[in-house]
């Protein structure tokens, strides 16, 4: 449900940006909502093991887009033990941190994605980490 607002949601701030020829800001716009549904899927589906910065039950997820490729990434968040049997990156992490990440079978690669741009958002904002309203801070 929140997907398909949030698909209409662009689809109407893309028609928008039509109107007033305000393209660059409008795809900001999009952008925004991508780390916006981001965050939200990270408080509820991975901060009980990661954070952005620090090392607890899972690695920081800071630099996991530079440490392992999109493909990595979709695939251990498909299902672990087939990621590690693919990767021997992900059994050398399983040995550090002795505890094997959940799976999410039905999480969509467009909300993965979006995982992925709320984490290097917060890289470079690290307020965006803490701050309960990240959208309303940042609004012009
Ligand atoms: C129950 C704890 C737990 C939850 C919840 C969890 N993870 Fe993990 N995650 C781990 C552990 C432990 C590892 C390292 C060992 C492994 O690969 O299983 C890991 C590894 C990873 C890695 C590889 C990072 C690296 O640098 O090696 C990524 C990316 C990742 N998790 C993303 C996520 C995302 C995104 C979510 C939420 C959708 C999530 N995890 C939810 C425990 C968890």
């Amino acid at each position: 449900m929140k997907y398909a607002s949030l698909i209409l949601g662009s689809i109407l701030i893309l028609l928008s940006g039509v109107a007033t020829f305000n393209f660059v800001g409008e795809s900001q716009n999009i952008q925004t909502k991508c780390v916006d549904s981001g965050r939200t899927l990270f408080y509820s589906q991975c901060a009980p093991c990661h954070e952005v910065f620090k090392n607890r039950t899972g690695p920081a997820l800071a630099g996991a887009d530079r440490r392992i490729t999109k493909e990595m990434y979709y695939a251990i968040i498909a299902n672990t033990p087939s990621a590690a049997k693919k990767y021997p990156y992900f059994r050398k992490q399983i040995e550090i941190y002795q505890v094997i990440m959940p799976a999410y079978p039905d999480m969509k690669r467009e909300q993965i994605d979006c995982i992925i741009e709320f984490v290097k958002a917060a890289e470079k904002n690290p307020k965006l980490d803490f701050n309960p309203n990240p959208l309303k801070e940042s609004a012009p």
